[in-house]
């Protein structure tokens, strides 16, 4: 996730029931799985599933010959995928996705900027439905499994629920969100921002260019979407759409390999917060212009990032995180006083209110080090400042649940990057699953996840979304 690469332009920021054909003797065995499934108990009328947990078989040479498959759908050569939004290769990805919604029996839809959903309609329709789902576009040079895994995962819990008999009261859906990451417009989850109806977003969209002066919008009609309209709030959906909605991920740090637990379930994910800045002073002949003489715009740069650790270090809390991931000089060369510095700021916590005191301590610190410095604070931009989110308690049971009777062990954790489902939270109550990836590696070509663990968090994601959609 959030890295940004060519020259950002813009940021701001379940059941039928299954007749039951056993006789008498099998009647309490079906009755005692039901409600090993529900959680409730099964009074009149029973809904009997046809289907135990331990019945639940993943095609896991299947699953990874199609995550070979997507792979190939890159401008950089294997083992590292590239597929940056509405790029010939991210079309043909888009298009294998829709083959293999359609080979699980799903319907399909995709909205004006490309968000993907694919369904299996329940018993009771009318019921808002069940989601799960991830993203499939790639950084430069990143690996196979960001994103993919809860995007091919998703559809082969569908294939797994299917197999094994099972039919939805709620309906279930899947769901491909257009660039999560921000590479091509600077913006990242594009596209469940704006499911979560971000009405800014949908109206700096229309002004947006990438790095090579192409708009968002003649972007997205060479993709074949945002045909007919400029209104990208048609994307927006409404609070409560969804009953629930879950994201299958990666971890993407090296805690579950570590400990040797297969799944993570996520309490939280991390609030983020991002800040741009320049400092701009008079420069000068780094031989000529003596000590008292100077405003050296890059000291301030290098004052700042010093202040920006020691306000994170100060929250005393180690879930603060700051970064300062951007420091450029101007005009940078060596016989030469910095004229002009770009610094770019990330910080994050769990707590909200404590990540905004670390925003506030930054915006006092660079206005003091400029003060100080006879530096000019030309830019104190906040580039986005996201809320938390927290997962909803009865999915976090539920999948616990669903990983006891699977027998697999758990960890909760907080989620310190940040997914779709932080903005997904905002219209739908959310749940993440993570796996271990080996040595916490991603977005660099030797990321990896295991068959034996991706199996393993196909499973919990199929169970919980049986259990939540017989809710
Ligand atoms: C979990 O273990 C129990 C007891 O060993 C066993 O009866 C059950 O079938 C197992 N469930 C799965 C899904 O393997
Ligand atoms: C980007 O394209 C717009 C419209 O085509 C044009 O007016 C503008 O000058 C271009 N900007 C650059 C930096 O090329
Ligand atoms: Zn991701």
């Amino acid at each position: 996730m959030e890295t940004k690469i060519f020259q950002p332009f813009l940021l701001l920021f379940l059941a039928i029931s299954i007749p039951c054909l056993s006789d008498a003797s099998h009647e309490e065995h079906a009755r005692k799985t039901m409600e090993e499934f529900s959680g409730y108990p099964a009074d009149s009328p029973p809904h009997h599933y046809s289907f135990s947990p331990s019945s639940l078989s993943v095609d896991i040479q299947g699953l990874q010959r199609q995550i070979e498959e997507l792979s190939s759908f890159s401008d950089a050569p294997a083992p590292a995928v590239t597929r940056i939004l509405y790029s010939q290769k991210d079309v043909l990805a888009r298009r294998y996705i829709k083959s293999l919604m359609e080979q699980a029996g799903l319907s399909i839809h995709e909205d004006a900027v490309g968000n993907i959903f694919g369904r299996w309609g329940g018993t009771e329709a009318a019921l808002s439905a069940v989601a799960t789902g991830s993203h499939i576009d790639a950084i430069p040079y990143s690996g196979k499994y960001d994103g993919v895994i809860g995007v091919l995962g998703a559809i082969e819990a569908i294939n797994v629920l299917k197999r094994s008999g099972f039919q939805p009261k709620r309906s279930l859906e899947v769901i491909m969100f257009t660039s999560e990451e921000p590479t091509r417009f600077g913006i990242s989850c594009l596209g469940s921002r704006l499911l979560a109806g971000n009405e800014e977003l949908a109206i700096a969209l229309k002004q947006a260019v990438d790095g090579k002066n192409i708009s968002f919008l003649e972007a997205a009609r060479s993709a074949g979407y945002a045909v007919h309209e400029d209104d990208l709030s048609s994307v927006f959906l409404k609070k409560d759409y969804y009953f629930s909605f879950i994201e299958l991920h990666i971890e993407q740090g090296p805690i579950l390999e570590e400990e040797g637990i297969p799944i993570g379930i996520v309490t939280a994910i991390a609030a983020p917060a991002s800040i741009s800045i320049d400092f701009e002073g008079n420069g000068g002949h780094a031989g000529a212009v003596l000590m008292p003489a100077r405003n050296d715009a890059g000291l301030a740069a290098a004052e700042l990032a010093l202040a920006v650790e020691k306000h994170v270090l100060d929250s005393g809390s180690f879930d603060t995180v700051g970064t300062v991931g951007v420091m450029e000089l101007h005009p940078g060369a060596v016989n030469s006083i910095p004229s002009r510095t770009h610094v770019e700021i990330d910080t994050r916590d769990i707590d909200e209110e404590r990540r905004n005191v670390v925003v506030n301590k930054i915006h006092q610190s660079a206005v003091r080090i400029a003060e100080n410095r006879g530096v000019k604070l030309s830019k104190f931009k906040i580039v986005n400042q996201d809320p938390p989110a927290l997962s909803s308690n009865s999915i976090i049971s539920t999948m616990r649940e669903a990983t006891k009777q699977l027998n697999v062990s758990f960890k909760l954790m907080i989620s310190r990057a940040y997914h779709d489902s932080l903005f997904m939270a905002r219209i739908s109550p959310m749940g993440m699953i993570f796996i271990p990836c080996y040595k916490g590696y991603s977005h660099k070509p030797e990321e990896f996840a295991s068959a034996q663990d991706i199996a393993n968090g196909v499973k919990v994601l199929a169970l919980t979304l049986a259990k939540l959609s017989a809710e």
